[in-house]
Formats: C-alpha cells, sequence, structure tokens
C-alpha cells in the first residue's frame, strides 16, 4: 500500500496540497494519506471533513512524514521533511526549481525522485495537471476584483436620476492565462476593456472575449510566438514603438492589470514611470508580473505604493488570496498527476519513467539533479 503524506506549509502560504475531493480519489486509489494537523485549515478544509473522506489525520508532521512514499507539498519541503520519507520517496510540489540550486542539490542528494509541477508540459493531455495554468487563472481574476477595490469609483456605468456614472476603462497587457480571465472578469464588472500582447494568436481570443485588441502589428508580431506557445523577447526596436502605442492608450485607462511574462527572463517593462506620470490620479495598476521584476517600472513587490495619485500594486502570491479555489484546484492538478503513475487494477504504483509528463517534472532522481534545463551550461 501507498502511503501519501501531506504537511502544513509555511505561515506565509495559505495553500495546501490536498482537498477533500482528492483525499476521496487517492484512497480510491489504494492509497493510505496522511495529513498534518491544520494543514487544510486556511483553505476552510477542516481535519474532521478531511478525515470523513478517508484521510488519517496524524498530529505533528513527524507523524504524517515517518515512512511515507509520497510527500505532496505546495512550495518545496525542508530536507528533513524528505530525510523522514521512505528511502527513495517521491516528492511533488510547485519546487521553483530556478531558484535556491545549492538547496536543491541537497535535495537531490536525499535520494528522492522530486517532480516540480511547474514543469509540466504544455501539451493536451496535461492541461488538467498545469498549475501554472491554474494559479494563473485565479490571480488574473484576482487583480481585477483587488484593483476595482482600490479603484475609489464604481466600475460599470450607471445611468441614474441623480446622473450618469461613467464605466471604468480596465487595460490588460499580457494575454496569456491569467490576462484571459482579467479581460472576463472585468468585463463582466461592467468595464470598458481593451488588452494587448505580443502573439498573433491572443487578438482573436482578446476580440472573442469582447474586448479591444491594441498592438504593434508588424513583420515581428506575426513571429512572436515560440512553439511551446509562449512569447520571445522582442527588439529594441519593437519596444519602442510599443511604448509609443502604450503611452498614448494608457493615459485615458482607469484601472491596468500587467501580467507580461517571457519563460527564463526578467518580466518585460511596458510602463514607464512617464507613462504612470500621464495617467489620472485614482487610475490602479496591478502588476502581476511583480515576482519576475515587474512589468511597470514602478512596481514595489509586494507593496501598493501611490504616485502622483496613481496606486501601483505588485502582489505576490495573488492566487493564495483565494486559497480554498487555489488549494482545490492545485490538490487536483497533483491528483491527476499521480493518477498517471498508478496501475487502477492493481492498485499499486507502476510509473512509466518514459512518459512525457514524468520525464518533464522531474527534476532530482536517485541523487542527482537530472531535468536538462537545470543542466549546468556549457561554457
Ligand atoms: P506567460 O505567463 O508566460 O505570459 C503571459 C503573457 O504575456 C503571454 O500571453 C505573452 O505573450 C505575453 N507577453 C510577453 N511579452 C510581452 C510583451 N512584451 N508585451 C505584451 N505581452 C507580452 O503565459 P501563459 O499565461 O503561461 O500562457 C502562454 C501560452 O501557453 C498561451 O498561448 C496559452 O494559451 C498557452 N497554454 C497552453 C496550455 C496547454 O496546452 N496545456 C496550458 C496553458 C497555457
Amino acid at each position: 500500500m501507498t502511503t501519501i503524506a501531506v504537511t502544513a506549509e509555511a505561515p506565509g502560504e495559505t495553500r495546501c496540497a490536498i482537498s477533500p475531493e482528492t483525499v476521496k480519489k487517492l484512497v480510491g486509489l489504494g492509497c493510505t494519506v496522511r495529513i498534518e494537523a491544520g494543514t487544510g485549515l486556511r483553505s476552510r478544509f477542516s481535519d474532521e471533513v478531511l478525515k470523513a473522506q478517508g484521510a488519517t489525520i496524524a498530529a505533528t508532521a513527524s507523524e504524517a512524514l515517518a515512512g511515507a512514499d509520497i510527500l505532496l507539498k505546495v512550495r518545496r519541503p525542508s530536507l528533513d521533511e524528505i530525510n523522514a520519507l521512505t528511502k527513495g520517496a517521491m516528492v511533488i510540489a510547485m519546487l521553483d526549481p530556478y531558484s535556491d540550486r545549492a538547496g536543491l542539490d541537497a535535495m537531490a542528494a536525499t535520494g528522492a525522485s522530486a517532480f516540480s509541477m511547474e514543469f509540466m508540459p504544455r501539451i493536451t493531455r496535461a492541461q488538467s495537471m498545469d498549475v501554472l495554468s491554474s494559479q494563473a487563472n485565479l490571480a488574473g481574476y484576482k487583480a481585477v476584483v483587488d484593483a476595482a477595490s482600490m479603484f475609489e469609483q464604481a466600475v460599470p456605468m450607471m445611468m441614474t436620476a441623480a446622473g450618469t456614472v461613467p464605466a471604468c476603462k480596465a487595460f490588460i497587457m499580457g494575454v496569456g492565462v491569467a490576462g484571459l480571465q482579467a479581460i472576463a472578469t472585468a468585463r463582466r464588472l461592467g468595464a470598458i476593456v481593451s488588452a494587448t500582447d505580443v502573439r498573433p494568436a491572443t487578438k482573436e481570443q482578446v476580440a472573442s472575449l469582447g474586448a479591444k485588441f491594441i498592438a504593434v502589428e508588424d513583420d515581428e508580431f506575426k513571429q512572436a510566438q515560440t512553439a511551446a506557445g509562449y512569447a520571445k523577447p522582442m527588439s529594441p526596436e519593437y519596444q519602442k514603438k510599443q511604448a509609443e502605442l502604450v503611452a498614448s492608450h494608457i493615459k485615458i485607462q482607469d484601472i491596468v492589470i500587467t501580467t507580461a511574462l517571457i519563460p527564463g527572463r526578467p518580466a518585460p517593462r511596458l510602463i514607464t514611470k512617464e507613462m504612470v506620470a500621464s495617467m489620472k490620479p485614482g487610475a490602479v495598476i496591478v502588476d502581476l508580473a511583480a515576482e519576475r521584476g515587474g512589468n511597470c517600472e514602478l512596481t514595489e513587490t509586494g507593496k501598493v505604493v501611490e504616485i502622483g495619485g496613481v496606486r501601483i500594486s505588485g502582489p505576490l502570491n495573488l492566487a493564495g488570496t483565494v486559497p480554498v479555489n487555489a488549494s482545490s484546484l492545485y490538490a487536483k492538478n497533483v491528483f491527476n498527476f499521480l493518477e498517471t503513475m498508478f496501475d487502477k487494477k492493481e492498485k499499486t504504483l507502476k510509473i512509466n519513467w518514459d512518459d512525457e509528463v514524468i520525464k518533464g517534472t522531474l527534476v532530482a532522481k536517485d541523487g542527482a539533479v537530472v531535468h536538462q534545463s537545470l543542466a549546468p551550461k556549457a561554457a
């Protein structure tokens, strides 16, 4: 029988790696699920509810971990946690594999097989395991809700006997998963929405959500999407043309949500301090790229700053501010991934190490870091 341990996250992380639904499903796969008491509390999953679905509640983390075969976490677990597992156990989490290399090497040295959910290949079969999408979608929603609450005016147009309240203008920069949800949410609140991106595929997506597409559509734009579906870094010439377009558009916006990212690079700078200075007092910018340096020059990570009457928010872990949904979706992503590793008839672990989703996410195995993107770069 496979024993799965789930322990509480560090105090700053509100999410957890298990939900009542996934406890039930894991028990259905023949697993024992041991959860440290209180792990789900901030996601409103009480120990009683988890227990009712078949989990064993352990009084302490060490009790949950002792001799377990698999550890499920949201963030990278500590070495002590990994060392408490059975030798060569599996660890599944958002390992943030590009940071703290020494810690990653130490983790590999424990001999555990470590899987990083952020590395899930973006293929159709793996959509239900894609944590970047499930969390970015919630972040895009919450960015708009937070912006609407910081914006001390109404969002929809209201025609009343006392006069008309104009509709707020919202501009979404970067139309990936977060940006698309931000457009949809802003539209539902009644804003007049426009959006920009450098990938041509987004033009139709923006239009289909009822928003206006704004972009420099030159030859470079036509080539801006990589085979993996991501944006390429744009040339200085393109950036200049883009900045001119943005400068004239942003002046009249009330809410701006920025989500632009390029894999493995700092976030592109799309809003300069001059652009912020041109905005109306009371306007709000929520910069979802804050964690990667920010799309706005004036963003301060983890803070809200007010400059010339414009509020700029650089939130960290926005998905974690809707932990009930974020944990439910994350836990489901993890379950869908784990399910691929089980022989459902025999109810035992049977990992196909050649499976694309296994190979794509496997970061460490047999004492070494094995992922190609983490191999030392040739001189
Ligand atoms: P992301 O978080 O890497 O970037 C967000 C957005 O910023 C992207 O749309 C990107 O084009 C845009 N961007 C980058 N540089 C920019 C610039 N200078 N100016 C304006 N915008 C800029 O992207 P995300 O959300 O992870 O999605 C990327 C792609 O992957 C999308 O096409 C999405 O549909 C696709 N996808 C595929 C999945 C699957 O097949 N399993 C799952 C999830 C996403």
